[in-house]
């Protein structure tokens, strides 16, 4: 049997329905991310309080934190429609074009994975952005003429998990960038306590708790794992979430306490019995473990390195001193005497 990617963030095609069904519609709803929501608290009420349409958006970070959540929330707080798309969905300039002259005043577009736009399809998106007008080119050669034609105002929302896969000038065009973070312990335990009560299911707090300690900072998983939970104590138990059916379930789905499971196992066996615990580069890491280096990197080193487990160097990752405590190795003399030095360098 393949194994099962429960703490992958990534969304799974059987799992968009259930996503809208535990999606937070309003601002009030949407848990944790304190800081995002005040600042867009403030920049919805002042546009609306001046009547003009909400500057563009920019949201990111890792996949499952609430991306496409909060650009649906954005558009029900302002009062406007949204027109939903991706980056790789749209092919060619004209069709960008047609989008942005279907929209009607005041809407909001969202363009997930906006990192993947094609370039020219970005560039119809420039002057868009910026004055609310497409440039159109008529007729072809020396008497080809540039014309430019207004469109309805409306508000950018763009999504992605990789900042820096974006070009400077579309990067630059969005007037807020938000970053979403992994969320706290608090947090989760109240998403987890939230989808419980949506999916009407009878759950103790210490279960609350300990599968939002086991959900890696990340909603989606912890509406993933609280559905297989679910799934547990009906065909197990009475139906109640109990603490001891809980911890069985957990154990069944190979999720330990930190929330890493044997992907993330894998990934750090390799970077420090492989490699020596680095650096090394992403690439290789992949190659060695037969998984591919976007997958890597958008679903497995970010959680890693908000643990302290990965560090990035110019040359490469490197696992660190907690990494190795993970896996109960020895931490190798070697780096132990580098790091002592380096620090009587610096005198600390
Ligand atoms: N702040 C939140 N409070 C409660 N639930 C949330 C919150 N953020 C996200 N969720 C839940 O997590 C699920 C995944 O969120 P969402 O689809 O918005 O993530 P995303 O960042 O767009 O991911 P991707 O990068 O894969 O597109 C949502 O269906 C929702 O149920
Ligand atoms: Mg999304």
């Amino acid at each position: 049997m393949p194994q099962e990617r429960i703490v992958s963030p990534k969304p799974r095609p059987d799992e968009t329905a259930a996503e809208t069904s535990l999606r937070p519609r309003r601002l009030a709803e949407y848990i944790g991310q304190e800081k995002v929501k005040e600042s867009l608290r403030i920049t919805i009420a002042a546009s609306q309080k001046r009547k003009e349409t909400l500057d563009h958006i920019l949201l990111y970070g890792p996949p499952g934190l609430g991306k496409t959540t909060l650009a649906n929330i954005i558009a029900a707080e302002l009062g406007v429609s949204i027109r939903i798309t991706s980056g790789p969905a749209i092919e060619r300039a004209g069709d960008m074009a047609a989008i942005l002259t279907n929209l009607s005043p005041g809407d909001a577009l969202f363009i997930d994975e906006v990192h993947r736009l094609a370039r020219p399809v970005e560039e119809i998106l420039y002057p868009a952005m910026e004055d609310f007008a497409l440039d159109i080119v008529i007729g072809k050669g020396p008497t080809a003429r540039s014309i430019r034609l207004k469109i309805p105002h409306f508000t950018l929302i763009g999504a992605t998990t990789r900042y820096a896969m974006m070009s400077p000038p579309l990067r630059d065009r969005f007037g807020a960038v938000h970053r979403l973070d992994f969320y706290s312990p608090d947090a989760m335990r109240e998403i987890v306590a939230r989808s419980a009560q949506i999916l009407n299911v009878a759950i103790e707090p210490a279960a609350v708790l300990e599968i939002a300690q086991r959900s890696r900072g990340t909603p989606r998983v912890a509406n993933r794992i609280l559905k297989r939970v679910r799934d547990y104590a009906e065909v197990m138990a009475d139906g109640r979430i109990t603490m001891p059916v809980a911890a069985e379930a957990l154990k069944r789905l190979e999720v330990d306490g930190l929330g890493l499971d044997q992907m993330d196992r894998k990934v750090l066996h390799a970077v420090i019995e492989k490699f020596d615990g680095g650096p090394v580069g992403l690439e290789t890491i992949a190659t060695s473990i037969s998984e591919e280096a976007d997958t890597i990197m958008d679903v497995y080193e970010p959680f890693l390195i908000q643990l302290g487990f990965l560090g990035r160097t110019p040359r490469g990752r490197v696992a660190t001193r907690a990494a190795y405590d993970y896996l109960q190795k020895p931490y190798p003399k070697s780096r132990a005497q580098a790091e002592a030095n380096q620090a009587t360098l610096f005198g600390q």
